[in-house]
């Protein structure tokens, strides 16, 4: 990819890039919509992601090229907040108003790489946390991964959507053959081994966009607060559901009103399932994974409702296969993927199998992709 990337970088601008750098996407094996609730979660980064060439210019000015695309922006510092129609630059414009306090230093940029778009893998958080290395790398700034990972998260909810910390977190903190669990209550985190034996996870895409800013990802996260709220006045003063215990919705079931209860009662259930999660990848019994992931799905798809037909259908085809441990949707939901735990690796016939078993139903072909734990962010040390 590198090569490819350093090819466009010579064409478009005329001399070679002087810098080079890999920002992995994020998998995430159970703990979603719970980030933004201080709870728990259990990602990875991912060996697929957005690799850049770089170069900083003298003129003041920005150019780039998406090699996916093939779209390009050249934009001079005073323009850069002009509107854009270019999707990606959205994001850049939003890292650059972060950096607003520092003279950042104008560059020549060529990216590209392999996730998919909008598919809840975090290819919009790839791409923020990257060009945040590259500035910090250009303007020597020698911010701490913990200022980074606020910096993206400032500039992607300067997008409009309310995230949580998840994904910027595990691409800057991404380890190999690691899982990261993380507390999002202090940002307390450890590396967990992976399972052991052979074991795989599988992404399969639905190819139904998701785009958060449109779906009711916002309003999900509002219905917690209110949730907060509602048990604040009604039952016991909390700070956010981290603070409700299990126990807790037993009292609150019949109280409160059915909606807010199934929102409130998944968040809570799936941080339990998390730290149960991590026991089962601690004993490497990949069963009682497996049916978390099952347990989690349901959560998502009939409580917490975000997921959609295609998601569902996904996860229950996998049911009736003998090669799943478990299966639920990842990511913020509307569309996007499932994660699959499979004993072994998915031979080719089942693949098929699922896909065109998928393809007769919905009119869509699934991609079938092999996520591993893989390190975080990174320089790459080719020089152009
Ligand atoms: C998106 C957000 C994350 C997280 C997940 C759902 O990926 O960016 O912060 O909330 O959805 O778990």
């Amino acid at each position: 990819m590198i090569n490819t990337l350093a090819s466009i970088f010579i064409q478009a601008f005329g001399y070679k890039h002087e810098y080079a750098s890999f920002a992995p996407g994020r998998a995430n094996i159970i703990g979603e919509h719970t980030d933004y609730n201080h709870g728990f979660v259990l990602p990875f980064a991912t060996s697929q992601g957005i690799s850049f060439v770089y170069a900083p210019n003298r003129d003041n000015s920005f150019r780039i090229i998406a090699a996916n695309t093939n779209d390009r922006i050249d934009i001079s510092r005073q323009d850069i907040n002009n509107s854009t129609s270019i999707g990606w630059f959205k994001f850049i414009q939003q890292v650059l108003k972060v950096y607003s306090d520092v003279p950042v230093t104008g560059f020549d940029m060529v990216f590209g790489g392999d996730l998919p778009v909008a598919a809840g893998v975090s290819s919009s958080s790839a791409l923020t946390c990257g060009v945040i290395s590259v500035i910090e790398k250009i303007n020597g700034l020698g911010h701490v991964a913990e200022d980074m990972v606020l910096k993206a998260v400032t500039a992607e909810r300067g997008y409009g959507v309310q995230g949580g910390i998840m994904d910027q977190f595990t691409i800057f903190n991404g380890h190999k053959d690691k899982v990261i669990m993380l507390d999002c209550h202090d940002n307390s985190f450890e590396h967990i081994d992976f399972l052991r034996g052979d074991y795989s996870f599988y992404l399969f895409n639905t190819q139904v966009k998701h785009n958060l800013l449109d779906s009711e990802y916002n309003q999900r996260h509002n219905q917690c607060l209110q949730g907060v709220d509602w048990i604040t006045s009604n039952y016991k003063p909390v700070a956010s559901l981290r603070d409700i215990t299990l126990a807790d919705l037993q009292h609150l079931r019949p109280l409160m009103d059915k909606m807010l209860y199934n929102r409130v009662s998944y968040v809570v259930e799936e941080n339990a399932r998390v730290l149960l999660t991590k026991e089962a990848l601690i004993n490497n019994d990949a069963i009682a994974l497996g049916h978390l992931l099952y347990q989690s799905h349901t959560g998502l798809s009939e409580k917490y409702e975000v997921s959609c037909p295609e998601l569902d259908w996904l996860v229950e085809y996998t049911k009736n296969n003998t090669a799943f441990l478990g299966a639920r949707m990842m990511g913020g939901g509307f569309g996007g993927c499932t994660i699959n735990l499979i004993k072994g690796s998915l031979d080719d016939h089942t693949q098929d199998q699922i896909s065109s078993a998928y393809q007769k139903t919905f009119g869509l072909l699934p991609e079938i992709i092999q996520v591993k734990p893989s390190s975080g962010i990174m320089e790459i040390a080719s020089r152009g």
